[in-house]
């Protein structure tokens, strides 16, 4: 039985279902599956390799993307490292460690790559430290694998249920960038109380906003959410101010790549697409919800502002449309961060497996961290934890 039979089996699932399968392993090759997201909407095709620098590179260029799919990339990728190295403990340890290393580095913001790396990488650890085999080690860290994926999907069926009473009848709900099956696998995050809510008969329409220079929201989120009948609508980024008070848009709903649980007054500042800090912003002035919806994996108790790297792309996804027609005179220079940070004064209430926070997430993001349930395990010695 595969990881996403099993997660569906859950009896806390949601009645609805995506058919987008958008990573597996293949038990037969060997080899990691994915669906191509830079080709969406005109071609679904799937790629699969067993090459790590195919992988990094298929991040790179966004055929893999979204927070939590990344995670389950990260997890996957390094439990083929470990599988493509040769039958010697040492071989396994080293390779997932450097290798590893690298993958987790291959973009990043979001914060869910480095923890799959780090998932597989401390299963390989344990599996040594139990006096296991090269063959038992690498079978475990396959099995690991699956099970994050078969968490992550479990993770987006129980936000649904966390997150649909946020949904109303009438409701126009705004969307930035992808944070749907492709993005996180399952239900999706931000789209998962949507539709869960969908399911139960609530009666709501989407204006999801392109997503500029990448399309995400345009592409990706417009194709699941008209595959599911859900009313969508798309709209240029530069729309978004005057058509959120015109069409009298009641929430806003975003997913994360980052979410810090620091323990400090920086709790839930949220890592997430470039222009969903200025989403935040129009939703404050005119006094509607900034929803964001991510699993625990998403959220980081380490780090702080200070510490996070925002992705910086190249100048050529600005300077053209989609690779195509130049629309940027030679000669101009552009800048292209790939994400935002919105403050936690701007966000109403983080929707995540374990519960709904609100502000002061400070308290709420460290109750829920603490939870046995929580896929991020706080340590001890965690900085700043207190007790
Ligand atoms: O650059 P991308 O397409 O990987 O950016 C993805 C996003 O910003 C999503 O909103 C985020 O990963 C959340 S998906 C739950």
């Amino acid at each position: 039985m595969d990881a996403l039979s099993i997660a569906k089996k859950g009896d806390f699932m949601t009645n609805v279902s995506t058919n987008v399968v958008p990573i597996r392993w293949d038990d037969g090759k060997g080899e990691i599956v994915w669906l191509d997201n830079s080709q969406i909407p005109w071609k679904e095709v799937n790629v699969s390799s067993k090459d790590l620098e195919r992988l990094i590179n298929a991040i790179q260029k966004l055929e893999i993307r979204g927070a939590p799919i990344l995670g389950e990339a990260g997890a996957y990728g390094t439990a083929m490292i470990a599988n493509n190295s040769n039958d010697s403990k040492d071989d396994i340890l080293k390779n997932v460690t450097e290798h590893g290393n690298r993958l987790a580095a291959a973009r990043p913001t979001a914060v869910n790559l480095s923890w799959g790396v780090r998932c597989i990488q401390d299963v390989v650890k344990d599996e040594i430290g139990r006096g296991a085999g090269p063959k038992e080690i690498k079978s475990a860290t396959i099995s690991a694998a699956k099970k994050i994926q078969a968490d992550n999907i479990e993770a987006t069926h129980k936000m649904g249920e966390q997150g649909k009473h946020l949904v109303h009848d009438g409701d126009v709900l705004v969307t930035v960038c992808n944070a749907g099956t492709l993005a996180c696998d399952g239900l999706g995050t931000s789209t998962a109380p949507l539709r869960a809510a969908w399911a139960d008969g609530v009666k709501f329409r989407v204006l999801t906003t392109y997503t500029a220079p990448l399309y995400q929201g345009a592409r990706l989120t417009a194709w699941e959410l008209h595959k599911d009948g859900i009313p969508v609508q798309v709209i240029t980024d530069n729309m978004a101010g005057h058509l959120m008070r015109e069409e009298k848009a009641t929430a806003v709903w975003a997913g994360a790549d980052r979410i810090l649980g620091n323990y400090t007054e920086e709790s839930g500042s949220v890592y997430n697409k470039i222009g969903t800090f200025g989403l935040s912003l129009m939703a404050r002035e005119l006094g509607i919800k900034m929803y964001v919806a991510a699993p625990t994996s998403t959220i980081d108790p380490v780090h702080t502002i200070a510490d996070v790297k925002i992705e910086q792309r190249k100048p050529e996804e600005v300077e053209t449309l989609l690779g195509g027609t130049t629309v940027v005179p030679e000669g101009v220079r552009v800048i292209n961060p790939a994400f935002d940070r919105t403050p936690p004064s701007h966000v109403s209430a983080i929707v995540t497996e374990l519960g709904v926070a609100e502000a002061p997430y400070n308290v709420s993001l460290t109750r829920m961290l603490e939870l046995p349930e929580s896929m991020v395990k706080v340590m001890e010695n965690t900085p700043g934890r207190k007790g």
